[in-house]
């Protein structure tokens, strides 16, 4: 198959007018309801301000640099020109929840030119969208400029209110915080951060600078959320809040010696992008970070392929088994993955990830070691060569893990190696992660360093025809269009800490994630648990997973991603076959995708239809409040018939207790039906409506 989004390209109606407007001191700009102004004063400073049906977004936020070579603060400008177009087109992605995606947008391009002695030029692109606008910062090549290095971005977001936030502690290395839901001015972003216990390595940045994707709820009911798109060759943006004026200020990441971006004339900054609506469906459901982002350069697409796995991964977690071989213990046994390889392959899964299976895991953490792992040494109780061909007997492809633990350096000089080793044993999905402190000693994962080198490792795997997911990166920005092999990344709280001690994941945690994290892209979650009471293997332990065993299923519909897991054992899901039937059946990819209903911190309904046939899958989950779940079902094709098997909490179920007590049940529906269930405290509910034929 060849790339299909070129293909399209020639086929759709694209609209695109372009055209050069006066030199006035403020224009407006409307896409239906939200309506951008910008404005110079006199004394060249350039602002822009931002309305939804008529209800302020933003007030007057200004833009800008402090460069540090050359030493110049570029916040006073002439304008130039200004240019303006419009485009509307759609576009078919690799994978993904939708067909294809209309990109309807106008742009603004102001050419500035510095007004001090610099005569430096910046182009200030902005597109506006019926939900939201983009912006982002061009340097043009010019003789007043050549190299620079960036010291601080002044772009500012002006909220002015008092808004509800949904947010996690500005850190330059982690991502991994769970969220906290307060007023702006309730936000400590240090007090937050001290709660935490189980992240491996912090560097917060003070009490009132936070996170993108950073969602905010108006009391005037708008639904705000502010982040970027196409983050490449420029660090992550923090949002440092005043808590008196609620005026957020762009806190770009440092790298070891303080400066935050290396740049040449030719170059852009990623997009700061501000999605806007009054229906909180609406802002999980925008694809305006995407359309943000460059189509893909890749002619050929097929060997992408949206997947299903299971893993030798959670047994370490609870501590069954252990990633060294020197536990006694160890979890990448031969005779073990083969018992995975077998279970996956009877319940046609793609494929079967393995940790624990190269040498290095003695001394894997904690001593900021360069060479730690070289990628293609297996233990000597992990048999590559035999496994692979046992895998591919059985219609399964071995995942390959490639934990870096922070040693960047050290993964930079293996790559091509260990790629070539996955080729070699007919492996073709890596699961990096990037655990500790990074190497080069100084940088942070949200670097300018680190943002190169994670979209280096999405080209070179793709050289390779091999897909990645990595673990611990930064805030995704929408960069699967450009590079659809990027299945997904974590870069926040996953199931994994439902083991970790301290806070674990209570239930709204999930109804937060697709309005943060995921406006950003995929999330490798690894849903599916089946096992509540973690001391299965370790009697010591006390966690719990805080949710029904109903609402796992729901989170494959929830937590989108072409990359999902059954994170549990299979002797657990023995104990629950007819439950696991769904983890079997829903699919990964996507014709078309509704958000039935949503709100940021209480509950989240989407359903899917399943690509190339009439079937839907609905999941619903809800926070630590039961709630009746209306649906109507006017998403099915209409005059259509469809079961509707529904696997839903039982009387009894709760996040905290009788996590199992779940009833599975069938049902005819129609479009013009409506389903009434009961969502139990921390449940969820998983529908599949499979189209009876006449
Ligand atoms: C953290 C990752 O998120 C987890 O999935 C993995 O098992 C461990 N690191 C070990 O690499
Ligand atoms: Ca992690």
């Amino acid at each position: 198959m060849k790339n299909t989004q070129k293909s399209w390209f020639s086929l759709i109606f694209t609209l695109l007018t372009s055209s050069s407007i006066c030199l006035a001191q403020q224009h407006q700009v409307k896409m239906k309801s939200t309506e951008l102004t910008t404005n110079m004063n006199s004394t060249g400073v350039f602002s822009y301000q931002l309305k939804y049906k008529d209800k302020p977004v933003l007030l007057n936020s200004s833009i800008g640099f402090e460069l540090s070579k050359p030493n110049v603060l570029l916040n006073r400008f002439d304008v130039i020109k200004i240019d303006s177009s419009s485009v509307d087109q759609f576009w078919v992605p690799v994978w993904g929840e939708q067909d294809s995606i209309r990109n309807h947008y106008k742009e603004l391009v102001y050419h500035l030119r510095d007004k001090g002695s610099s005569k430096i030029e910046i182009n200030l692109i902005f597109r506006v969208f019926e939900d939201g606008i983009g912006f982002r910062y061009a340097f043009p090549k010019q003789e007043a400029l050549d190299y620079f290095i960036v010291q601080n971005e002044l772009t500012e977001f002006n909220l002015g209110k008092d808004h509800t936030a949904f947010w996690i502690p500005g850190d330059f290395d982690t991502n991994e915080y769970l969220y906290n839901t307060t007023k702006l001015s309730e936000v400590d972003a240090l007090k937050a951060a001290a709660k935490e216990k189980d992240i491996a390595v912090t560097s917060l940045v003070n009490d009132h600078t936070i996170q993108s994707p950073l969602m905010l709820k108006t009391e005037d009911e708008l639904y705000i959320n502010i982040h970027e798109a196409a983050l490449l060759n420029y660090p992550a943006m923090h949002l440092d809040l005043n808590k008196k004026t609620f005026k957020l200020s762009t806190v770009l990441v440092p790298d070891a010696v303080g400066n935050k971006a290396y740049l040449q004339t030719g170059a852009v900054t990623p997009w700061r992008t501000i999605i806007i609506s009054d229906k909180a469906t609406e802002v999980i459901a925008s694809k305006t970070i995407l359309n943000l982002n460059e189509p893909t350069k890749l002619e050929q697409t097929d060997w992408i392929k949206p997947q299903k796995f299971m893993g030798v991964w959670w047994e370490m977690h609870i501590n069954k088994a252990d990633w060294k071989l020197s536990s006694g213990k160890h979890g990448a046994r031969t005779e073990n993955v083969k018992k995975y390889i077998d279970f996956a392959s009877k319940h046609q899964f793609d494929g079967v990830l393995v940790e624990g299976w190269n040498e290095g895991w003695e001394d894997w953490f904690g001593n900021w070691k360069e060479d730690v792992f070289d990628f293609v040494t297996p233990y000597k109780d992990y048999n590559i060569n035999e496994l692979s061909n046992y895998a591919k007997s059985k219609g399964i492809k071995l995942i390959m893990h490639h934990e870096t633990s922070g040693a960047v350096t050290n993964y930079e000089r293996w790559m091509d190696t260990a790629y070539r080793f996955m080729l070699a044993h007919d492996i073709n999905t890596v699961k990096t992660g990037y655990v500790g402190k990074i190497i080069p000693r100084g940088e942070h994962h949200d670097g300018q360093w680190m943002v190169n080198h994670y979209t280096r490792v999405a080209k070179k795997t793709s050289d390779y025809k091999i897909m990645v997911a990595a673990h611990e990166p930064v805030h995704p920005t929408g960069l699967h269009r450009t590079f659809p092999n990027w299945l997904a990344n974590e870069a926040a709280r996953g199931a994994e800490f439902n083991n970790a001690p301290t806070l674990g994941i209570p239930p709204e945690h999930n109804t937060i994630l697709p309005f943060t994290r995921l406006m950003g892209g995929p999330m490798d979650y690894t849903p599916g648990l089946f096992h509540f009471e973690l001391n299965q293997f370790d009697s010591t332990r006390t966690q719990r997973v805080l949710s029904t065993l109903t609402k796992q299923l729901a989170l494959y519909l929830i937590m989108y991603s072409p990359l999902q897991m059954a994170a549990d054992l299979p002797e657990n899901y023995e104990a629950h076959m007819d439950a696991f039937q769904f983890i079997k059946n829903v699919p990964v990819n996507w014709s078309a995708s509704k958000v039935l209903e949503a709100e940021p911190g209480e509950f989240i309904t989407i359903a899917r239809k399943k690509k190339n046939s009439k079937d839907w899958y609905l999941g619903s989950i809800t926070d630590e409040k039961a709630r009746q779940l209306v649906i109507n079902l006017d998403f099915l094709e209409l005059g259509e018939r469809y079961i509707a098997r529904i696997y839903r909490d039982g009387k009894s179920a709760s996040f905290d207790k009788n996590q199992t007590d779940y009833i599975i049940e069938e049902k005819m529906v129609n479009s013009k039906n409506t389903l009434t269930i009961p969502v139990a405290k921390g449940g969820g509910t998983a529908i599949e409506f499979i189209h009876k034929s006449n």
